[in-house]
């Protein structure tokens, strides 16, 4: 009993007081709690409370529009977030008719549930994108475009529009082995996309118009980039040659359009992500002065494994994704045989809380200080369970490599004002510019 309570002590104590301030916030300015609650440091506080007195919930209504459903329900602590994401059979992935969308036809293999297709593609896929590929060609690549634009930023860089959007558009081209001719039009394409597929939980049409068409031109130009390399067969090492060399050995689900459509769903998951993660990360540590001299002094070392660890606990307080979303596919229930159980109808749109889970005190320590090296297995900065992220060693290499050289900068510190300061024009940075001494 007393070990019970000391354990669930500190949690109850953090929702209590994240309660008051929640309270306090809509007391002194009501108008004020909604933009907070817009940002991951106010829904931490939100979640805070949930997870000490009221872990698991459903309500009614139906916050998400995009997908059918018949309500929501929210689980907030590790043990559900897990738990509702490893039963993949109950609680399916709710993309495929947006995939649709996108590839003109077929799903990808995110939209799929566990089967004979979603193994084959995802298979296939990492025979093509390899783990070994990391350290040899994308790590190497990615610290050497960001070393170069950082080099010729005289004082001042606009980090995403600048760095974190453009070394990953240069990995589409490099890595994946798909040229372009504007890096600006394949951002903005892989960016619309992405938001119309994940991030747009209501069906905007301002949203879904311009994601579809930039889906169009998206097809094209893949279709250009297969045609072009059949044609002129080169010996370069990546993603796209490799897609070709199991198409010629007769590889089911690599012929041309199947190719195409699991690049599609590659490039939507690389380029936005990536440069949300670094940005996000980054405005942490510029936050937090302590965190950053760590990281200044990690990057300057060139220590890439402590400078990983205090990036990907910056991020930790501001994931690029708060909740991974769900649908139940039968009645069931979760927590079975606890106090939290709660039965969730058929259709009930299930938003698992990763962000939460990283802050849950009954699963890892001191969640709220700031405390670079923790296990991995803290961490849930890009999903759990089968469709955990496909790029996850990807994103390890790539999110510090394009920091490092910014970090490494003497004088580093935000510009003034709102110019400093992520931008909040859409779901994904635009411009958050810092200054250094040149
Ligand atoms: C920091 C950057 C990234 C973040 C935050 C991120 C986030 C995520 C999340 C949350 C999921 C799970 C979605 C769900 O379960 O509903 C996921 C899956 C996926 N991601 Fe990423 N991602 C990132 C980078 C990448 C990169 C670089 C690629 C491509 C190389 C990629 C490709 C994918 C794919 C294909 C899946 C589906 C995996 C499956 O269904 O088995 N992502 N990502």
């Amino acid at each position: 009993m007393i070990r019970a309570a000391s354990i669930h002590l500190p949690m109850w104590g953090a929702g209590l007081a994240a309660a008051f301030r929640l309270a306090g916030t809509a007391i002194r300015d009501r108008a004020a709690l909604a933009p907070l609650l817009g940002t991951a440091a106010g829904q931490r506080e939100v979640f805070a409370v949930l997870r000490a007195f009221w872990p698991n919930l459903r309500v009614g209504r139906k916050l998400v529009t995009a997908y059918d459903n018949t309500g929501t329900a929210v689980v907030t602590r590790r043990s559900e977030v897990t738990e509702v994401l490893d039963r993949e059979a109950d609680f399916a992935v709710v993309y495929e008719p947006k995939m649709r969308a996108i590839t003109a036809g077929e799903n990808f293999f995110l939209g799929m549930q566990d089967g004979v297709d979603y193994q084959r593609d995802t298979s296939s896929m990492r025979l093509a994108a390899r783990r070994d590929d990391v350290a040899r060609i994308v790590q190497p690549f990615a610290a050497e475009e960001a070393a170069a634009i950082v080099a010729v930023a005289r004082g001042t860089l606009d980090v995403p529009a600048a760095l974190t959007r453009r070394v990953p558009a240069r990995l589409v081209a490099r890595y994946f082995g798909l040229p372009y001719d504007s890096e600006e039009t394949l951002i903005d394409q892989a960016t619309r996309m992405f938001w119309y597929l994940f991030v747009d939980l209501k069906g905007e049409e301002s949203v879904s118009a311009p994601a579809l068409a930039a889906a169009a031109a998206a097809r094209d130009w893949i279709d250009a980039c297969i045609a072009a390399r059949k044609a002129n067969p080169s010996a370069q090492d990546d993603v796209l040659g490799r897609c070709l060399a199991l198409q010629a050995a007769g590889v089911p689900g690599m012929d041309d359009r199947g190719i195409r459509n699991n690049l599609i769903g590659l490039v939507i998951g690389l380029v936005p992500t990536l440069s949300k993660a670094a940005t996000q990360a980054l405005s942490q540590l510029l936050d937090r002065p302590d965190a950053l001299a760590m990281a200044q002094v990690a990057a300057r070392a060139g220590d890439d494994a402590r400078l990983a660890e205090i990036v990907f606990e910056a991020l930790r307080f501001d994931p690029v994704n708060p909740v991974i979303y769900r649908r139940a596919v039968r009645d069931t229930e979760i927590a079975r045989g606890t106090w939290r159980s709660l039965r969730i109808p058929k259709g009930t749109m299930v938003l698992a809380a990763n962000l939460s889970a990283m802050f849950d005190s009954l699963a890892m320590e001191k969640p709220e200080a700031f405390r670079p090296g923790r296990p991995w297995g803290d961490y849930m900065l890009w999903g759990y369970g089968m469709h955990a992220c496909f790029g996850g060693w990807i994103n390890r290499a790539v999110v510090p490599a394009m920091l490092k050289p910014v970090l490494a900068k003497q004088g580093l510190r935000r510009a003034e004002g709102e110019a400093g300061r992520i931008d909040g024009r859409t779901p994904f940075p635009a411009n958050m510019t810092v200054l250094f001494d040149d």
